[in-house]
């Protein structure tokens, strides 16, 4: 992806990638049950793609389950399956509606029948809108997207539709996730927690990373525009030192 492409017009990043942390604290602190803090969170979820919906971002990536998730006790990895199923079922035909286009990533083979029935779904339905694209990572991990990616290389290598020489960063990155998108520009981790933990880690590199301690039930339109407005205020250099950045700017490229 060239520099250009990274550029945000408007100061508004063109892509945001979420990490929702902070449902299970959340629901602890008022005593329910942990899965109460995910429904409180599939609010929080609704408020922010509507938020970017409005705002004309282009692209929202959210981290709804990593490959790690599958380690929590069974009544809870069950209970955000069930959730996953219930939530699809009501919001997509809303999304839909509102010209929002709907991929998932990760590997979904995993899921039963029924929540592979709902994301094949919702992807079919909504794949021509032109509207917010909205990425739902759910069993996805970064380091297996690079993985899976470099196997997909390496098999065309050995089906001579490329050669070893012509492998460089870009080559690669046509063949992680979220090929077709711009890199995300912000990041956004509620939760108190600063790290990645193993979100988009090929496509994060020169990302703005921001971290927040509001719990993610509790992320709310005003948090939302603070975090715009302390990305709107970052300088993104790519390498780049401060002065390049501020001449290449006035001289409009
Ligand atoms: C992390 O909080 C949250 C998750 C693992 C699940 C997030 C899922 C949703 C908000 C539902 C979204 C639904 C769809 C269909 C996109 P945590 O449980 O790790 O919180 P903690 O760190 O406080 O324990």
């Amino acid at each position: 992806m060239s520099e250009v492409q990274h550029n945000t017009a408007a100061g508004l990043p063109q892509h945001i990638a979420v990490v929702m942390d902070g449902n299970g604290r959340w629901a602890n602190q008022r005593h329910m049950p942990r899965v109460a803090g995910h429904k409180a969170g599939v609010n929080a979820t609704r408020r922010i793609v509507e938020n970017c919906a409005k705002k004309n971002i282009k692209v929202l990536t959210i981290f709804a389950f990593s490959s790690e998730n599958w380690r929590r006790p069974e009544t809870e990895v069950s209970s955000i399956m069930a959730l996953f199923v219930s939530t699809i079922g009501a919001e997509v035909k809303k999304l839909h509606n509102k010209n929002v286009c709907i991929r998932f990533i990760g590997d979904r083979s995993r899921f039963s029948q029924k929540l592979q029935k709902s994301i094949n779904d919702a992807e079919q339905l909504t794949m021509h809108n032109t509207g917010l694209r909205l990425n739902i990572a759910a069993n996805y991990g970064g380091r297996n997207d690079i993985v899976h990616a470099c196997k997909l290389l390496i098999n065309d290598v050995a089906q001579n539709k490329i050669t070893f020489d012509e492998i460089t960063e870009d080559l690669l990155g046509s063949y992680v996730s979220l090929n077709d998108v711009p890199a995300p520009d912000l990041f956004i981790r509620t939760g108190g927690e600063q790290r990645i933990s193993n979100f988009l880690i090929w496509q994060l590199a020169y990302t703005e990373l921001y971290f927040v301690d509001t719990l993610w039930p509790d992320f709310l339109d005003e948090d939302f525009e603070q975090a715009l407005s302390w990305f709107t205020g970052r300088q993104r250099r790519f390498g780049k030192t401060g002065q390049q950045v501020i001449e290449q700017q006035m001289s409009g490229n």
